[in-house]
């Protein structure tokens, strides 16, 4: 009789405090990130296997056929299955993924995506037996999500994940993320307010934008920069010193900007909203003494940051001054990283009513 087995998992979203921004080979970094993970924006995926003759895989995205999707997700369990997991090989896939977010808010759904992806097909071949608690096992599924989405690598782990080698970090390795504990406990009450100034899909894609780095006339010194404020970042974040982590948080987001508008073939993601955003949150910080700081994908939109402490002056700041600025916001936090659902809580999730559909 064909036995089948279901697992569900769900995994956040991340936010690069220091930036990967350029790759080589099989999707390496050129340089050391780190990262906060989020709680709110999340995918759940749901995966039930039979065995079958060879690689077979149906797909659904918040419980409808999405053709763009499945073929991603074709693609990359096709690669799976070849370099590394040939279990894979005689498997027939139902895969079921639902977004918190609007997969189009403009916010990145790879990360949580292929990260709930591997963290899945590592609970399939491990025939149910896979735990987060599993240091060994976690950072093989970091390594598979890294093939999918370079930054979903990080996604898995509580808190602060670190991906690349770097001196400052013990343990750190290109070719998977390793959870960073070494962390004022300030940082774990972070807010992460989403500001949604554009939901339009992406003129210029990460990837496109990951190869324009290559040949790019500052790659060198923004490879260094970036190694640079790995160091400081270790010693700010163990210190708790929330300035200067934001000065280097802006620092960043600004230099990955300032690198697609320089660079031979330029482009520019940032809106005339997001601009305004940026001044008014500089002219409330200096004014107010409030540490609220901000932070960019590549994208028009900004992420809010501040420590919990500060909600309320901020929360009311952010309605009346901000508001006309962005569509919508998600109030994401600081969260725990992947977990294992039970069926029952899978299905609370995946239900066919979903909220919306993309
Ligand atoms: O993971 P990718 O290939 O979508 O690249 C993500 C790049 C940034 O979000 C801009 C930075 C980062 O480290 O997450």
């Amino acid at each position: 009789m064909k036995k089948s087995t279901s697992v569900a998992w769900q995994s956040p979203s991340n936010i690069a405090i220091v930036k990967y921004w350029g790759k080589h080979g099989k999707q390496y970094p050129r340089n050391a990130s780190i990262s906060l993970t989020l709680s709110a924006a999340a995918t759940t995926t749901m995966i039930t296997s039979t065995p079958a003759d060879g690689l077979r895989v149906s797909y659904l995205y918040q419980g409808r056929d999405k053709p763009e999707f499945a073929d991603r997700v074709e693609r990359i369990l096709g690669q799976w299955a070849e370099s590394e997991l040939p279990g894979l090989r005689d498997l027939h896939l139902e895969i079921n993924s639902y977004n918190s977010f609007p997969h189009s808010s403009g916010i990145a759904s790879s990360a949580s995506f292929m990260s709930s992806l591997a963290l899945g097909i590592v609970d399939i071949l491990s025939a149910g037996g896979l735990s987060p608690e599993d240091a060994v096992a976690m950072r093989r599924v970091s390594h598979l999500s890294r093939l999918g989405s370079g930054s979903a690598c990080r996604s898995i782990y509580p808190s602060v994940a670190v991906w690349g080698e770097h001196a400052a970090y013990d343990g750190s390795s290109d070719d998977h993320a390793i959870a960073w504990a070494d962390v004022h406990a300030i940082f774990e009450t972070y807010h992460d307010d989403i500001l949604i100034v554009s939901s339009a899909e992406k003129a210029v894609s990460s990837s496109a934008g990951h190869a324009l780095m290559e040949g790019h006339p500052y790659a060198a010194t923004r490879y260094e920069q970036a190694a640079v404020h790995m160091q400081w970042m270790r010693d700010i974040l163990r210190a708790g010193d929330i300035e200067a982590f934001g000065e280097i948080m802006e620092n960043e987001a600004l230099t990955l900007h300032g690198l697609m508008m320089n660079s031979p073939t330029s482009y520019i993601l940032l809106e005339p909203a997001t601009l305004s955003i940026i001044s008014e949150i500089r002219a409330f910080r200096k004014e107010k003494q409030i540490p609220v700081y901000f932070t960019l994908d590549a994208g028009p939109n900004i992420h809010m940051l501040y420590p919990h402490s500060e909600e309320a002056r901020v929360s009311d700041w952010r309605e009346e001054v901000l508001r006309p600025h962005y569509q919508f916001a998600i109030r994401d936090r600081v969260g725990r990283g992947a977990k294992k659902l039970s069926a029952h809580e899978a299905s609370q999730i995946l239900r066919p009513d979903a909220d919306f559909a993309n």
